[in-house]
């Protein structure tokens, strides 16, 4: 024999052997290129170490470019987090919805719930339940009402106040110091238009020589808003406004429609700021059409997602984790429109 075929033979008769001892024990050997079980095996982490972060978000609807924005941001955060697990809710703009997700999450025992909470009200049993059930609770863009604090954790948003004082500045120097305007409000009842209304009314009222003759709520939607600005232009006080403040863009890119379909030019006639900072309201910016957008930053995935993992991980959170935004008028938004995220 050999010397080659020598060494083999020994290695087939020692496999023999090896399989004839297993067989005794009455176990299948493993096959011969799997590889052996590592010793540590009972040592590695518990499942519950490699769980996901299981976050329930109970958004809003899809109402505006912003909340698409928003939306967008939190799922592809998520998406590409390999340590998250999103549970997604859209209420189509109803409270009791929301109401009903919030309550299956508590039932999923999610690890976080966060929301944008349609209005500022009516959430504290629902809330109380989330508590008791030790669910921390993050409401992200919009805000609750203050008798209500204890029941979230923290807010990740917007100084809406701040936008409604930065809009009203910004008109202010539109209409070098006089005119008659509309407002058109957000969802009644939301975070959102109650401070934005409130930022702009007041710094309107240092200015005697500047009326808000008309106000009414657009709902935060183009639709609605285009709606609202052809009654409006319709009714005696339509007929002598030089300005309109829209609570965000898409009730701005209404209105302008409606004032253009009514034979004067927006951004000219009538002097237009909004809230929000959609692609299409710099590009009306660019084409004349609107005066200044105030930004709201709706990106807000990432922040969220890191908030969760801090609380998980036992952190102290700000109780208001703010966004830091811009405005844009005139050269400044037409120079920024290439970089727009959203
Ligand atoms: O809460 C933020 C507001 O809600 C945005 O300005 C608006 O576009 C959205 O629908």
């Amino acid at each position: 024999m050999k010397p080659q075929r020598k060494v083999l033979g020994s290695i087939l008769s020692a496999a023999v052997m090896l399989t004839l001892l297993a067989g005794c024990g009455g176990q299948t050997p493993a096959p011969a290129a799997a590889p052996a079980a590592p010793a540590t095996t009972k040592e590695a982490p518990a499942p519950t170490d490699n769980k996901k972060l299981v976050v329930g978000f109970s958004q809003i609807g899809a109402e505006s470019g912003w909340r698409g924005a928003e939306t967008a941001s939190i799922q592809e955060t998520a998406k590409n987090d390999p340590t998250i697990e999103l549970k997604f809710s859209d209420a189509q703009q109803k409270q009791e919805n929301q109401i009903k997700a919030i309550r299956t999450f508590i039932a999923q025992k999610v690890d976080v719930i966060a929301m944008a909470p349609v209005v500022e009200t009516g959430w504290e049993a629902v809330l109380t339940e989330a508590k008791n059930a030790k669910i921390p609770v993050i409401l992200v863009d919009r805000n609750i009402d203050k008798k209500n604090e204890d029941l979230y954790t923290t807010f990740i948003g917007s100084d809406f106040v701040l936008e409604g004082q930065n809009a009203a500045k910004a008109m202010v120097e539109h209409l070098g110091g006089k005119g008659n305007i509309v407002e058109l409000e957000g969802t009644v009842g939301a975070s959102a238009a109650v401070d934005r209304k409130k930022g702009f009314d007041d710094e309107i009222k240092k200015h005697p020589d500047i009326k808000i003759v008309k106000s009414q709520s657009g709902d935060f939607n183009r639709a609605t808003g285009k709606q609202v600005m052809e009654a409006i232009l319709k009714s005696p006080e339509g007929k002598n406004i030089q300005g309109v403040y829209a609570h965000n863009d898409d009730m701005a890119l209404g209105a302008i429609q409606a004032i253009e379909e009514a034979g004067k030019k927006p951004g000219s006639d009538i002097k237009i700021v909004s809230i929000d900072g959609i692609k299409e309201a710099f590009e009306a910016i660019k084409a004349g059409k609107l005066n200044t957008v105030v930004e709201c930053n709706p990106l807000l995935g990432p922040q969220l997602f890191q908030a969760a993992k801090d609380l998980k991980a036992g952190k102290q959170l700000d109780k208001w984790i703010k966004s830091n935004e811009e405005v844009f008028s005139g050269q400044k938004a037409i120079d920024a429109l290439p970089n727009r995220k959203y």
